[in-house]
């Protein structure tokens, strides 16, 4: 696939950019008036040489919306909602980018066709092959008897339900699908790329067989592909199209083109983990409710969602692995900014159980219990702690901190006391760890990550604005230019944090020998291409002075403060946690220890 065909995407800035460069948006502004469109949903008066009304996107009851038909925007100052004509017609209707341009290109007889490139046309020929096959596979489940039907009816599935999603049955023999394609006069290429037919010793046969069929439908009505379920017990359970230049499955979300419209007016999305879940819980009139595809939640599924709602409850599988799905999904959502809730069903494997045999208000009552993403990030932490033992509970403590840190204060607040009284760490504690500068090394402390910004700014730091580094990058320095720092090192040698340096070290240490200086090549042979850039940035950056000794004496100083001060911090720390009584000659240890620290300190 192309890199300008994986750019093909049915929503999001990609799509934005391709188009705006094609002018259609252009077109569009150029031939519709704003004070119009908006003129049919909100009564404009004129004010001066603007247009003025009552918000649509918020409840007022003196006007604040203002629409320039000079500038062709709308901007309320009550809500802060301000756009063009596509961005109108989107918050409008509810539509995403596409979805509006084409609504108004619609509505105002603008033809979208000549602004489509040939790669757009080949995706149109793409879309309407998945459409003639999940045609096929409906005749094939309705029109006479079959074992999909039965399969699905066993499941207790009505036709109204099946018929909404176009559910479908794909026979047993080896290529009805192909045959009715060649009768047709498709293209076989093509049908491959959609992993409709594969081909073998020459001979091409239908990729789904014998399997009740599910198309996957994307929110401009679109069939982007399909889901096969064997009948009983086969292997694999669920044969998925392959990705294709029109089938990303990180894009799109099962059911959200039935389901999206009840998503926004509930304000609220049940996200499943299996497309038998969603169509049961849709028949039994839980309806916004969606899925991703069989595959861990991404960005843009979070990103899909959230123009209809920001509060996603996580209904995953109880076992293992769907737990561990809801902690992934959970980040994902909370980065791309949700409220997220976690829920599990209680009767039944999944959902589509739970649902079948408690019916509709049964599940929502369950999901109004949902936990909140912290409770059930703490439960989580709690179940994976000892919080008998004092390093348990410093674990615990170190955990707990990094999720309430990803919260508000007013909100992390709530938890404290909570945490406090089961955990009996004190809440003091507590607080100090999320509030103010605790012992928890903020380098360790990295959960919950954003991912976007993960990947984006990597975790390389900056020496400039990180003494740390620095520390270390003029201790490798040192070492590189007079190798009996080496040794001497060693006792310190924790303090290298940095992946590079500390790789520098390790593999200085190997090349080190009495009375010789450090071959420079050499080590650059031992290390990867990011360390040597590493390297060759300490030589050139980091100053030598006359007075290398003081320096290096000076460094390691550092480092002792700095290892005594931490020290000092985690004996605090486990002192209030410790329990007088029970530990108490473990108090006293630790009290010696901590006075000692002091002591030292002080006489600096
Ligand atoms: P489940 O095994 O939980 O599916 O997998 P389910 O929906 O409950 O299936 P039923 O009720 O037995 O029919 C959850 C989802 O993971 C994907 C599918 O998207 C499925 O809906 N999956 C699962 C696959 O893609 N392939 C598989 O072999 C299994
Ligand atoms: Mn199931």
């Amino acid at each position: 696939m192309s890199n300008k065909e994986s750019y093909h995407i049915e929503f999001g800035e990609v799509w934005v950019r391709g188009l705006r460069s094609d002018s259609i948006v252009d077109e569009i502004k150029s031939r519709v008036n704003i004070v119009d469109v908006i003129g049919q949903h909100v009564v404009l008066k004129r004010a001066g040489s603007n247009y003025k009304g009552l918000c649509p996107f918020h409840n007022e009851k003196t006007p604040s919306f203002v629409v320039s038909e000079q500038k062709q925007i709308f901007t309320c100052f009550g809500c802060g909602a301000s756009g063009d004509v596509i961005e109108f017609t989107k918050r409008y209707y509810n539509l995403d980018f596409m979805e509006a341009v084409e609504k108004l290109a619609g509505q105002y007889g603008i033809e979208l066709k000549q602004f489509h490139s040939g790669d757009s046309q080949k995706r149109e020929q793409l879309f309407e092959l998945n459409r003639m096959a999940a045609r096929f596979y409906l005749d094939a489940f309705t029109k006479r008897a079959n074992p999909g039907l039965d399969y699905m009816r066993k499941r207790g599935m009505d036709p109204q339900t099946l018929i909404r999603f176009g559910i479908g049955f794909a026979d047993e023999s080896w290529d009805s699908l192909y045959r009715y394609f060649m009768d047709q006069g498709a293209d076989v290429k093509q049908l491959m790329e959609l992993g409709l037919i594969s081909q073998s010793n020459g001979k091409y046969f239908d990729k789904f067989r014998n399997r009740v069929m599910f198309p996957i439908i994307n929110t401009r009505g679109k069939v982007i592909g399909f889901g096969g379920r064997v009948l009983g017990d086969g292997t694999p359970k669920y044969l998925n199209s392959p990705e294709s230049s029109i089938f990303l499955k990180k894009n799109n979300l099962f059911g959200l083109n039935l389901t999206r419209q009840e998503i926004n007016k509930r304000d609220c999305a049940i996200l499943v983990e299996g497309y038998m879940d969603v169509i049961s819980l849709y028949k039994a009139g839980v309806r916004n409710v969606s899925a991703s595809l069989g595959t861990a939640l991404t960005e843009n599924q979070a990103a899909m969602l959230k123009r209809y709602t920001k509060n996603v409850i996580l209904c995953y599988d109880s076992d293992g692995a769907g737990r561990a799905a809801a902690l992934r999904g959970m980040d994902i959502l909370r980065a791309a900014g949700c409220n997220v809730k976690v829920m599990h069903v209680t009767d039944g494997k999944d959902p589509d159980e739970f649902v079948k045999k408690n019916g509709a208000d049964a599940f929502y009552a369950l999901a109004k219990e949902a936990k909140p993403f912290a409770d059930y990030k703490i439960d989580q932490i709690r179940q994976e702690t000892d919080l008998s033992t004092m390093e348990g509970s410093l674990e615990f403590l170190r955990r707990v901190t990094a999720v309430l840190k990803s919260l508000s204060p007013a909100e992390a607040d709530l938890y404290i006391g909570k945490i406090a009284a089961e955990s009996h760490i004190s809440e003091g504690a507590i607080r100090m760890e999320v509030f103010g500068s605790g012992l928890a090394d903020a380098r360790e402390v990295r959960e919950p990550v954003k991912p976007a910004q993960a990947d984006r700014n990597g975790d390389r730091r900056n020496s400039a604005n990180d003494p740390g580094l620095y520390l270390e990058k003029n201790l490798i320095r040192l070492m590189l230019a007079q190798s009996d720092f080496i040794p001497r090192m060693q006792p310190y040698e924790d303090v290298f944090r940095d992946a590079a340096c500390r790789r520098i070290y390790e593999n200085m240490k190997g090349l080190y020998r009495e009375d010789e200086e450090i071959d420079v090549g050499k080590l650059a042979d031992s290390l990867e291409p990011a360390e040597i850039a590493a390297m060759n940035d300490i030589l050139e950056n980091v100053k030598l002075t006359e007075r290398d000794e003081d320096v290096f004496v000076d460094c390691v100083a550092r480092i002792e403060r700095e290892q005594l001060k931490q020290r000092e911090q985690q004996i605090i720390q486990m002192l209030s946690l410790a329990d007088d009584e029970t530990d108490a000659a473990r108090v006293e240890e630790l009290t010696r220890e901590l006075m000692t620290i002091q002591h030292k300190k002080n006489r600096e």
